[in-house]
């Protein structure tokens, strides 16, 4: 189904919760400790299942942190029974990815992307408040063990804080098959409105000339390689290039909520239409004609913590 400018919406993100095991910077300090209504399995197939006849393809499930729900694989398994959605996907920080690699990948998980913005055990418990890169590794290994692939690391740089990560952040595709794409900071927190510490893809690019452009765009990201290096490099340039006019994203909240754009305040409640999908289908359709042409970011913060919305 085509939204109100003519864009395609093929892709749905829902967010099963907004709970996290970690306290990143730039999700905002408090955002953790907030409680939100989870929904159980069923209903959010219910609500794909709908989108699924308005044309989505493809899911993500993302957070707060989606494996701190015990019931990921089962979710999984009930979105996979929808024949018209081709891809699965899971957004995490793979603290516990190790111990839910092979559950997930059995109920039919397609491939997971890495939330990681250090490979330095120190500036990563900065980062994020927890002592555990040691897991994110493990998790990473068990996630290319049992080929939920390709694997992308998403890393968000921040001027003075981890501006200095992005080689080793690099250096990881250099043996291994996998993508590590640099997304540049949104202004979601205190630290994300602040716009001195933007790091973005073009500064990256010219710190490190050996990358070249493989002349491939996939989605949002615009991917480079190192000269025979395994995996690629890829960047996300929401704030120096807006990519509004090709988003195809829907947003589903943990509490039963439809956000149509990232970037803007909006939201609108499924819950009442559950029982009657008729009645959900026209409400998605009706959702999908408001989503608004763009984000607004140079002007500011949105009030949404990332948390909520999990990307
Ligand atoms: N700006 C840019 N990217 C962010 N992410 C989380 N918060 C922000 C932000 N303020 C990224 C994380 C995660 C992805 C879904 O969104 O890297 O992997």
């Amino acid at each position: 189904m085509k939204d109100s400018f003519g864009r395609e919406i093929s892709y749905l993100r829902i967010s099963i919760t907004q709970r996290c095991n970690l306290n990143c910077v730039y999700c905002g300090k408090d955002a953790c400790a907030k409680k939100a209504a989870e929904l159980p399995p069923e209903a959010y197939y219910t609500i794909a299942k709908a989108f699924a006849a308005c044309g989505i393809n493809k899911v993500r499930i993302t957070g707060g942190e989606p494996l701190v729900r015990a019931d990921v694989p089962e979710i999984v398994r009930l979105l996979r029974s929808i024949p018209a959605i081709e891809t699965i996907a899971l957004t995490t920080n793979a603290v516990y990815l190790k111990q839910y690699a092979a559950a997930l990948k059995e109920a039919g998980l397609d491939r997971v992307n890495i939330s990681l913005d250090s490979t330095d055990g120190s500036t990563y418990r900065h980062l994020t408040g927890a002592d555990v890169l040691h897991k994110v590794m493990e998790g990473i290994e068990a996630a290319q063990a049992v080929n939920l692939a390709p694997i992308k690391i998403n890393a968000v740089l921040m001027k003075g804080v981890n501006s200095d990560e992005a080689g080793d952040l690099i250096a990881l595709t250099e043996k291994r098959n996998i993508d590590v794409r640099f997304i540049e900071l949104m202004p979601f927190s205190e630290e994300g409105k602040n716009a001195c510490l933007v790091v973005t893809g073009e500064e990256i690019l010219q710190q490190y000339p050996f990358l070249h452009s493989l002349e491939l765009v996939e989605g949002t990201a615009k991917y480079y390689a190192g000269q025979n290096y395994a995996g690629r490099v890829g960047f996300i340039n929401p704030m120096s290039r807006k990519f509004c006019g090709s988003c195809n994203r829907m947003r589903l909240l943990c509490d039963g909520k439809v956000k149509p754009c990232l970037g803007d305040d909006a939201l609108y409640d499924l819950l009442p239409f559950l029982e009657d999908e008729a009645a959900l289908i026209q409400q998605i359709k009706t959702i999908i004609s408001k989503k608004p042409a763009g984000h607004h970011f140079e002007q500011g913060a949105t009030e949404r913590g990332m948390n909520r919305i999990g990307g």
